[in-house]
């Protein structure tokens, strides 16, 4: 049996879909759009977005989607979840750009409201986790945020994944 991509993304956010009924969501770095497109011919909900730097046309679903770098500000507010799924490498940004990054986020959140980071380890890229562990947990220090590291299930025991969950307080 193949997982699909909206199973996948509710193991990796450790959410399950009655979490996602009626809310106003975004999936930075959405990839070809599954798990939004999901989201809306399952009916979850009507308010979901994707933004990614590479986007295919989506006929139908055009609403939905904006081609775009997700650190610059996103267009949609008001948000209950901001979700990155294998999409953020911070071998590709600095501890600067991250911090601007967590503000501009927090600022789309609806009050606890959430940004779901999958697995953080993409976040740790080929830097050392310990380092970037310290740098990310520097930074959300200095906002008005909590965070959490959770272990995921992972296929192989040697590897370790973690979800990082920061909600706007
Ligand atoms: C490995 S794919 C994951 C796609 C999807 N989240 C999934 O799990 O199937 C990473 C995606 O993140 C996008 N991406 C990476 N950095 C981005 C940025 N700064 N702004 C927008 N999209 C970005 C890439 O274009 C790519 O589609």
């Amino acid at each position: 049996m193949t997982e699909s991509d909206f199973e996948r993304y509710l193991k990796k956010l450790k959410l399950r879909e009655s979490d996602l009924r009626g809310k106003r969501l975004v999936d930075c770095g959405c990839g070809y759009g599954a798990f939004v497109k999901t989201c809306l011919d399952i009916g979850l909900t009507d308010s979901v977005y994707g933004i990614d730097e590479y986007l295919e046309t989506m006929p139908g679903y055009e609403d939905h989607f904006k081609t775009g770098d997700f650190f610059d500000p996103l267009p949609w507010d008001k948000l209950d979840y901001i979700f990155f799924v294998r999409s953020l490498f911070y071998d590709c940004f600095n501890e600067k750009q991250f911090a601007k990054l967590i503000g501009q986020l927090l600022e789309r959140l609806k009050p606890a409201g959430e940004i779901r980071i999958s697995p953080v380890e993409h976040l740790v890229g080929n830097s050392t986790s310990r380092e970037v562990i310290c740098a990310i947990v520097g930074v959300l220090d200095s906002y008005p945020c909590n965070y959490t590291l959770t272990p995921l299930p992972t296929p192989s025991e040697r590897r370790t994944e973690k979800l990082l969950i920061i909600g706007r307080i």
